[in-house]
Protein backbone atom coordinates (compact mmCIF):
# COMPACT_ATOMS: atom_id res chain seq x y z
CA UNK A 1 0.00 0.00 0.00
CA UNK A 2 1.00 3.64 -0.77
CA UNK A 3 0.40 6.45 1.62
CA UNK A 4 0.30 9.63 0.03
CA UNK A 5 1.06 11.94 2.54
CA UNK A 6 -0.85 15.76 1.11
CA UNK A 7 1.44 18.78 2.95
CA UNK A 8 1.54 21.51 -0.13
CA UNK A 9 -0.18 24.15 2.33
CA UNK A 10 1.75 27.26 3.45
CA UNK A 11 -0.62 27.21 6.62
CA UNK A 12 -1.63 30.91 6.81
CA UNK A 13 -2.78 30.65 9.87
CA UNK A 14 1.09 29.64 11.65
CA UNK A 15 1.97 33.36 10.56
CA UNK A 16 5.01 32.12 9.99
CA UNK A 17 7.82 31.76 7.40
CA UNK A 18 8.56 28.63 7.68
CA UNK A 19 5.66 25.89 6.12
CA UNK A 20 3.40 24.40 8.37
CA UNK A 21 4.88 20.92 7.85
CA UNK A 22 8.33 22.17 9.14
CA UNK A 23 6.98 23.29 12.67
CA UNK A 24 7.90 20.74 15.31
CA UNK A 25 6.17 18.45 17.77
CA UNK A 26 7.74 17.43 20.82
CA UNK A 27 11.24 17.76 19.10
CA UNK A 28 10.26 16.35 15.52
CA UNK A 29 8.67 18.28 12.80
CA UNK A 30 5.06 17.15 11.76
CA UNK A 31 6.07 15.91 8.59
CA UNK A 32 8.78 13.56 9.85
CA UNK A 33 6.42 12.61 12.38
CA UNK A 34 3.25 11.60 9.67
CA UNK A 35 6.45 9.86 8.06
CA UNK A 36 7.82 7.49 10.30
CA UNK A 37 4.22 6.71 11.34
CA UNK A 38 3.18 6.05 7.74
CA UNK A 39 6.20 3.86 7.27
CA UNK A 40 4.00 0.92 9.01
CA UNK A 41 1.72 0.41 5.95
CA UNK A 42 4.39 0.76 2.81
CA UNK A 43 6.14 3.28 0.60
CA UNK A 44 5.75 7.18 1.02
CA UNK A 45 5.03 9.69 -1.18
CA UNK A 46 4.47 13.55 -0.33
CA UNK A 47 2.47 16.04 -2.06
CA UNK A 48 4.60 19.07 -1.48
CA UNK A 49 3.89 23.28 -2.56
CA UNK A 50 4.94 25.81 -0.60
CA UNK A 51 9.41 26.20 -0.12
CA UNK A 52 9.13 22.90 -1.71
CA UNK A 53 13.14 23.38 -2.03
CA UNK A 54 13.30 23.67 1.72
CA UNK A 55 11.34 20.52 2.50
CA UNK A 56 13.44 18.39 0.00
CA UNK A 57 16.78 19.62 1.09
CA UNK A 58 15.99 18.69 4.55
CA UNK A 59 14.95 15.43 3.98
CA UNK A 60 16.47 14.84 0.37
CA UNK A 61 14.90 10.69 0.63
CA UNK A 62 11.81 11.47 0.25
CA UNK A 63 9.82 10.69 -2.80
CA UNK A 64 7.30 13.96 -3.88
CA UNK A 65 5.02 15.37 -6.26
CA UNK A 66 5.03 18.87 -6.66
CA UNK A 67 1.76 20.94 -6.44
CA UNK A 68 2.12 24.28 -7.78
CA UNK A 69 -1.16 25.43 -6.75
CA UNK A 70 -3.38 24.15 -4.28
CA UNK A 71 -6.82 23.48 -6.03
CA UNK A 72 -7.73 20.88 -3.56
CA UNK A 73 -7.05 17.60 -1.76
CA UNK A 74 -8.48 15.61 -5.13
CA UNK A 75 -6.28 17.80 -7.33
CA UNK A 76 -3.20 17.04 -4.58
CA UNK A 77 -4.12 12.54 -4.92
CA UNK A 78 -4.51 13.41 -8.56
CA UNK A 79 -0.73 14.45 -9.27
CA UNK A 80 0.00 10.83 -7.31
CA UNK A 81 -2.20 8.88 -10.48
CA UNK A 82 1.46 7.22 -11.69
CA UNK A 83 2.56 6.19 -8.61
CA UNK A 84 -1.07 4.85 -7.76
CA UNK A 85 -1.54 3.12 -10.96
CA UNK A 86 1.76 0.92 -9.55
CA UNK A 87 -0.05 -0.32 -6.32
CA UNK A 88 -2.72 -1.94 -5.58
CA UNK A 89 -4.60 0.77 -2.97
CA UNK A 90 -3.17 3.61 -1.49
CA UNK A 91 -3.43 5.74 2.01
CA UNK A 92 -4.47 9.55 2.17
CA UNK A 93 -2.18 11.16 5.61
CA UNK A 94 -2.07 14.93 6.35
CA UNK A 95 1.11 16.15 7.11
CA UNK A 96 -0.42 18.85 9.44
CA UNK A 97 -1.80 15.57 11.40
CA UNK A 98 0.93 14.00 13.31
CA UNK A 99 -1.37 12.40 16.02
CA UNK A 100 -2.52 9.43 13.99
CA UNK A 101 -0.87 6.05 14.98
CA UNK A 102 0.93 3.11 13.56
CA UNK A 103 -1.93 1.08 15.40
CA UNK A 104 -4.52 2.68 13.71
CA UNK A 105 -3.58 2.29 10.87
CA UNK A 106 -2.60 -1.09 10.78
CA UNK A 107 -6.06 -1.75 11.87
CA UNK A 108 -7.57 -0.08 9.27
CA UNK A 109 -5.56 -1.12 6.57
CA UNK A 110 -6.80 -5.40 7.96
CA UNK A 111 -10.34 -4.13 7.60
CA UNK A 112 -9.13 -2.87 4.42
CA UNK A 113 -7.72 -5.78 3.03
CA UNK A 114 -9.94 -8.56 4.97
CA UNK A 115 -13.74 -6.85 3.21
CA UNK A 116 -11.68 -6.35 -0.07
CA UNK A 117 -13.20 -2.71 -0.14
CA UNK A 118 -13.07 0.27 -2.39
CA UNK A 119 -12.58 2.86 0.57
CA UNK A 120 -12.16 2.98 4.34
CA UNK A 121 -12.37 6.23 6.15
CA UNK A 122 -11.21 7.26 9.22
CA UNK A 123 -14.34 8.79 11.22
CA UNK A 124 -14.71 10.37 14.64
CA UNK A 125 -17.64 10.82 16.88
CA UNK A 126 -16.84 14.44 18.17
CA UNK A 127 -18.03 16.90 20.36
CA UNK A 128 -17.63 19.88 18.56
CA UNK A 129 -18.09 18.84 14.59
CA UNK A 130 -17.56 22.69 13.28
CA UNK A 131 -15.43 22.92 10.36
CA UNK A 132 -15.26 19.15 9.63
CA UNK A 133 -16.05 17.21 6.55
CA UNK A 134 -19.40 15.16 7.82
CA UNK A 135 -20.12 11.37 7.49
CA UNK A 136 -23.64 11.35 5.37
CA UNK A 137 -25.69 7.89 6.13
CA UNK A 138 -28.36 6.58 4.28
CA UNK A 139 -29.56 3.11 5.76
CA UNK A 140 -26.67 3.22 7.79
CA UNK A 141 -24.30 3.24 5.07
CA UNK A 142 -21.89 5.48 4.21
CA UNK A 143 -22.93 7.31 0.97
CA UNK A 144 -21.67 10.87 1.06
CA UNK A 145 -19.32 13.01 2.97
CA UNK A 146 -20.20 17.14 2.98
CA UNK A 147 -17.89 20.16 3.73
CA UNK A 148 -18.82 22.51 6.61
CA UNK A 149 -19.35 25.25 4.05
CA UNK A 150 -21.65 23.20 1.33
CA UNK A 151 -23.74 21.92 4.38
CA UNK A 152 -27.59 22.59 5.12
CA UNK A 153 -28.68 23.37 8.51
CA UNK A 154 -29.41 19.38 9.20
CA UNK A 155 -26.07 17.86 8.07
CA UNK A 156 -24.84 20.69 10.15
CA UNK A 157 -25.83 18.70 13.00
CA UNK A 158 -24.05 15.32 12.51
CA UNK A 159 -21.56 14.80 14.63
CA UNK A 160 -19.57 11.85 12.73
CA UNK A 161 -16.98 13.18 10.98
CA UNK A 162 -14.13 12.73 8.20
CA UNK A 163 -11.02 13.07 9.70
CA UNK A 164 -9.41 12.91 6.60
CA UNK A 165 -7.49 9.79 6.56
CA UNK A 166 -8.36 7.05 4.57
CA UNK A 167 -7.72 3.98 1.92
CA UNK A 168 -8.74 3.52 -1.32
CA UNK A 169 -8.23 0.57 -4.05
CA UNK A 170 -6.66 1.96 -6.99
CA UNK A 171 -8.55 0.49 -9.42
CA UNK A 172 -11.67 2.03 -8.52
CA UNK A 173 -10.46 5.35 -7.16
CA UNK A 174 -9.10 5.83 -11.27
CA UNK A 175 -12.55 5.09 -12.02
CA UNK A 176 -13.85 8.06 -10.77
CA UNK A 177 -11.11 11.02 -10.26
CA UNK A 178 -12.05 12.68 -12.95
CA UNK A 179 -15.63 13.11 -12.57
CA UNK A 180 -14.38 15.29 -9.20
CA UNK A 181 -15.76 18.62 -9.74
CA UNK A 182 -14.85 21.87 -8.12
CA UNK A 183 -18.60 23.20 -8.19
CA UNK A 184 -18.50 24.16 -4.37
CA UNK A 185 -18.21 27.32 -2.17
CA UNK A 186 -14.39 26.87 -2.07
CA UNK A 187 -14.02 26.07 -5.71
CA UNK A 188 -11.67 23.41 -4.82
CA UNK A 189 -11.80 19.61 -5.86
CA UNK A 190 -12.53 17.72 -3.04
CA UNK A 191 -11.45 14.37 -2.01
CA UNK A 192 -14.24 13.66 0.09
CA UNK A 193 -16.69 14.10 -3.30
CA UNK A 194 -14.94 10.39 -4.38
CA UNK A 195 -17.33 9.21 -1.44
CA UNK A 196 -20.73 9.70 -3.20
CA UNK A 197 -18.96 8.57 -7.03
CA UNK A 198 -17.67 5.27 -5.55
CA UNK A 199 -21.14 5.17 -3.45
CA UNK A 200 -23.13 5.30 -6.76
CA UNK A 201 -21.01 2.91 -8.84
CA UNK A 202 -21.95 0.49 -6.35
CA UNK A 203 -18.58 0.28 -4.63
CA UNK A 204 -18.43 -0.95 -1.02
CA UNK A 205 -17.04 2.10 1.69
CA UNK A 206 -16.68 1.25 5.12
CA UNK A 207 -15.90 3.37 7.95
CA UNK A 208 -13.04 2.78 11.27
CA UNK A 209 -13.98 4.76 13.76
CA UNK A 210 -11.68 6.12 15.99
CA UNK A 211 -12.06 5.80 19.48
CA UNK A 212 -9.56 8.49 20.83
CA UNK A 213 -10.62 11.56 19.37
CA UNK A 214 -6.77 13.10 20.17
CA UNK A 215 -5.14 10.86 17.34
CA UNK A 216 -7.27 13.68 14.34
CA UNK A 217 -6.46 16.68 15.80
CA UNK A 218 -4.78 18.56 13.32
CA UNK A 219 -2.52 21.41 12.87
CA UNK A 220 -3.73 24.76 11.86
CA UNK A 221 -2.34 27.08 14.02
CA UNK A 222 0.29 28.08 17.32
CA UNK A 223 -2.54 26.98 19.52
CA UNK A 224 -2.94 23.85 18.15
CA UNK A 225 0.95 23.20 18.02
CA UNK A 226 0.82 23.03 21.49
CA UNK A 227 -2.03 21.26 21.83
CA UNK A 228 -0.48 18.71 19.71
CA UNK A 229 2.62 19.08 20.81
CA UNK A 230 1.98 18.19 24.42
CA UNK A 231 -0.35 14.84 23.89
CA UNK A 232 3.04 13.97 21.77
CA UNK A 233 5.21 14.84 24.40
CA UNK A 234 3.15 12.80 27.27
CA UNK A 235 2.65 9.59 24.64
CA UNK A 236 6.51 9.72 25.16
CA UNK A 237 6.63 9.70 28.74
CA UNK A 238 4.04 7.26 29.01
CA UNK A 239 6.30 4.80 26.97
CA UNK A 240 9.19 5.51 28.85
CA UNK A 241 7.55 5.06 32.15
CA UNK A 242 6.51 1.24 30.86
CA UNK A 243 9.80 0.61 29.86
CA UNK A 244 11.02 0.79 33.31
CA UNK A 245 11.68 4.98 33.25
CA UNK A 246 11.17 6.47 36.83
CA UNK A 247 9.46 10.03 35.93
CA UNK A 248 8.84 11.66 39.30
CA UNK A 249 6.19 14.47 37.12
CA UNK A 250 5.54 13.96 33.87
CA UNK A 251 3.66 17.63 33.71
CA UNK A 252 6.97 19.20 34.00
CA UNK A 253 9.01 17.11 32.08
CA UNK A 254 10.08 17.21 28.44
CA UNK A 255 11.31 14.66 26.78
CA UNK A 256 11.78 14.96 22.96
CA UNK A 257 10.58 11.95 20.60
CA UNK A 258 14.10 10.95 19.67
CA UNK A 259 15.63 10.27 23.31
CA UNK A 260 15.83 7.03 24.53
CA UNK A 261 16.09 6.21 28.10
CA UNK A 262 16.80 2.74 30.14
CA UNK A 263 15.11 1.21 32.79
CA UNK A 264 15.66 2.67 36.36
CA UNK A 265 16.62 5.97 35.46
CA UNK A 266 14.81 8.75 37.83
CA UNK A 267 14.15 11.78 36.35
CA UNK A 268 13.11 14.67 38.79
CA UNK A 269 10.58 17.25 37.63
CA UNK A 270 11.93 20.39 35.46
CA UNK A 271 13.79 18.40 33.26
CA UNK A 272 14.27 18.87 29.14
CA UNK A 273 15.88 16.61 27.67
CA UNK A 274 16.42 16.83 23.61
CA UNK A 275 17.49 16.22 20.09
CA UNK A 276 19.55 12.76 19.94
CA UNK A 277 20.12 12.04 23.47
CA UNK A 278 20.60 8.45 24.86
CA UNK A 279 20.81 7.62 28.86
CA UNK A 280 21.66 4.49 30.25
CA UNK A 281 20.04 3.05 33.41
CA UNK A 282 20.71 3.85 37.31
CA UNK A 283 20.80 7.26 36.29
CA UNK A 284 19.71 10.43 38.47
CA UNK A 285 18.71 13.61 37.11
CA UNK A 286 17.63 16.14 39.06
CA UNK A 287 15.87 19.30 36.82
CA UNK A 288 18.56 19.46 34.18
CA UNK A 289 18.86 20.51 30.60
CA UNK A 290 19.93 17.62 28.24
CA UNK A 291 21.11 17.92 24.79
CA UNK A 292 22.28 15.70 21.95
CA UNK A 293 24.56 14.10 24.26
CA UNK A 294 25.32 10.67 25.43
CA UNK A 295 25.08 9.46 29.27
CA UNK A 296 25.74 5.98 30.30
CA UNK A 297 24.98 4.24 33.16
CA UNK A 298 24.70 5.15 37.37
CA UNK A 299 25.68 8.85 36.11
CA UNK A 300 24.02 11.93 38.20
CA UNK A 301 23.50 15.16 37.42
CA UNK A 302 21.93 18.09 38.70
CA UNK A 303 20.65 21.29 37.97
CA UNK A 304 23.54 20.99 34.96
CA UNK A 305 22.77 22.05 31.47
CA UNK A 306 24.88 19.06 29.08
CA UNK A 307 25.35 20.06 25.23
CA UNK A 308 26.80 17.58 22.55
CA UNK A 309 28.70 15.89 25.30
CA UNK A 310 29.34 12.36 26.54
CA UNK A 311 29.59 11.44 29.93
CA UNK A 312 30.62 7.59 30.88
CA UNK A 313 29.42 5.32 33.74
CA UNK A 314 30.05 6.64 37.47
CA UNK A 315 30.01 10.15 36.63
CA UNK A 316 28.65 13.17 39.00
CA UNK A 317 27.75 16.72 37.38
CA UNK A 318 27.04 19.68 39.48
CA UNK A 319 25.18 21.37 41.05
CA UNK A 320 25.13 24.17 39.03
CA UNK A 321 27.64 22.84 35.87
CA UNK A 322 27.80 23.52 32.38
CA UNK A 323 29.30 21.19 29.79
CA UNK A 324 29.64 22.86 26.37
CA UNK A 325 29.99 20.77 23.21
CA UNK A 326 32.48 17.85 22.81
CA UNK A 327 33.39 17.49 26.59
CA UNK A 328 33.95 13.77 27.23
CA UNK A 329 33.53 12.93 30.83
CA UNK A 330 35.29 9.61 31.45
CA UNK A 331 34.84 7.39 34.49
CA UNK A 332 34.24 8.40 38.19
CA UNK A 333 34.63 12.14 37.51
CA UNK A 334 33.57 14.11 39.45
CA UNK A 335 32.61 18.19 38.03
CA UNK A 336 30.86 20.63 40.82
CA UNK A 337 29.61 23.69 41.64
CA UNK A 338 29.70 27.11 39.63
CA UNK A 339 32.41 24.77 37.11
CA UNK A 340 32.03 25.18 32.70
CA UNK A 341 33.99 23.01 30.47
CA UNK A 342 34.14 23.44 26.57
CA UNK A 343 35.63 20.64 24.42
CA UNK A 344 37.85 19.16 27.06
CA UNK A 345 38.73 15.62 27.49
CA UNK A 346 38.30 14.55 31.33
CA UNK A 347 40.02 11.19 31.99
CA UNK A 348 38.99 8.83 34.90
CA UNK A 349 38.62 9.80 38.42
CA UNK A 350 39.44 13.93 37.88
CA UNK A 351 37.82 15.99 40.50
CA UNK A 352 36.89 19.55 39.22
CA UNK A 353 34.72 20.65 42.37
CA UNK A 354 34.34 24.23 42.44
CA UNK A 355 34.51 27.36 40.18
CA UNK A 356 36.72 25.81 36.80
CA UNK A 357 36.89 26.74 33.48
CA UNK A 358 38.17 24.19 31.88
CA UNK A 359 38.49 24.44 28.08
CA UNK A 360 40.18 22.89 24.68
CA UNK A 361 41.84 20.64 27.46
CA UNK A 362 42.56 17.33 27.79
CA UNK A 363 42.97 16.13 31.74
CA UNK A 364 45.04 13.17 32.62
CA UNK A 365 43.74 10.74 35.30
CA UNK A 366 43.03 11.02 39.39
CA UNK A 367 43.94 14.87 38.38
CA UNK A 368 42.51 17.01 41.01
CA UNK A 369 41.59 20.63 39.96
CA UNK A 370 41.67 23.04 42.40
CA UNK A 371 38.91 25.71 43.21
CA UNK A 372 39.46 29.04 40.99
CA UNK A 373 41.22 27.09 37.70
CA UNK A 374 40.85 28.70 34.51
CA UNK A 375 42.39 27.65 31.26
CA UNK A 376 43.27 30.81 30.11
CA UNK A 377 44.49 29.22 26.70
CA UNK A 378 42.61 31.38 24.35
CA UNK A 379 44.72 33.58 22.21
CA UNK A 380 42.76 33.80 18.87
CA UNK A 381 44.20 31.61 15.66
CA UNK A 382 47.55 30.61 17.54
CA UNK A 383 45.44 29.15 20.75
CA UNK A 384 47.55 26.47 22.50
CA UNK A 385 46.49 23.93 25.34
CA UNK A 386 48.27 25.17 29.05
CA UNK A 387 47.43 21.72 30.38
C1 LIG B 1 -10.29 18.15 4.95
C2 LIG B 1 -11.47 17.31 4.45
C3 LIG B 1 -12.56 17.29 5.54
C4 LIG B 1 -11.99 16.76 6.84
C5 LIG B 1 -10.76 17.57 7.26
C6 LIG B 1 -10.07 16.91 8.44
C7 LIG B 1 -11.54 17.64 2.02
C8 LIG B 1 -12.20 18.32 0.90
N1 LIG B 1 -11.98 17.91 3.24
O1 LIG B 1 -10.75 19.49 5.10
O2 LIG B 1 -13.64 16.46 5.13
O3 LIG B 1 -12.99 16.79 7.85
O4 LIG B 1 -9.79 17.62 6.19
O5 LIG B 1 -9.02 17.72 8.88
O6 LIG B 1 -10.65 16.84 1.79
N2 LIG B 1 -3.62 20.02 0.87
C9 LIG B 1 -2.73 19.94 -0.20
N3 LIG B 1 -3.11 20.40 -1.40
C10 LIG B 1 -4.34 20.93 -1.64
C11 LIG B 1 -5.25 21.01 -0.55
C12 LIG B 1 -4.85 20.53 0.68
O7 LIG B 1 -1.61 19.46 -0.03
O8 LIG B 1 -4.62 21.33 -2.78
C13 LIG B 1 -3.19 19.55 2.19
C14 LIG B 1 -3.14 20.67 3.20
O9 LIG B 1 -1.85 21.23 3.28
C15 LIG B 1 -3.53 19.95 4.48
C16 LIG B 1 -4.45 18.81 4.02
O10 LIG B 1 -4.17 18.64 2.64
O11 LIG B 1 -2.42 19.36 5.13
C17 LIG B 1 -5.92 19.08 4.24
O12 LIG B 1 -6.33 20.21 3.50
P1 LIG B 1 -7.29 21.31 4.09
O13 LIG B 1 -7.55 22.30 3.03
O14 LIG B 1 -6.80 21.78 5.40
O15 LIG B 1 -8.63 20.47 4.28
P2 LIG B 1 -9.77 20.77 5.33
O16 LIG B 1 -10.53 21.96 4.91
O17 LIG B 1 -9.21 20.75 6.70
CA1 LIG C 1 -7.15 21.50 7.77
Amino acid sequence: MLSIILAAGKGTRMYSDIPKVLHKVNGITMIEKVYNISKCIGNTLFVLGYKVDLISSMYPHYQYVLQEEQLGTAHAVKLCLEDIKKTDSFCVLYGDGPLITEKTLLNMKQKFEDENLSCLLLTCNVSDPTGYGRIIRENSKIIDIIEQKDANEDQLKITEINTGVCMFKSEHFIKIIDCIKNDNMNKEYYLTDSINLLHKKGYTIDTYQLEDENEMLGVNNKLQLSQVSNILRHRKLKTLMLNGVNIIDPNTTYIEENVVIKEDTTIYPNTIITGNTNIGSNCIIYSSRIENSNIDNNVKIDNSVIENSVIHNNATIGPFAHLRPNSVINQNVHIGNFVEIKNSILNENVKAGHLSYIGDTTIGQNTNIGAGLITCNYDGPKSINLI
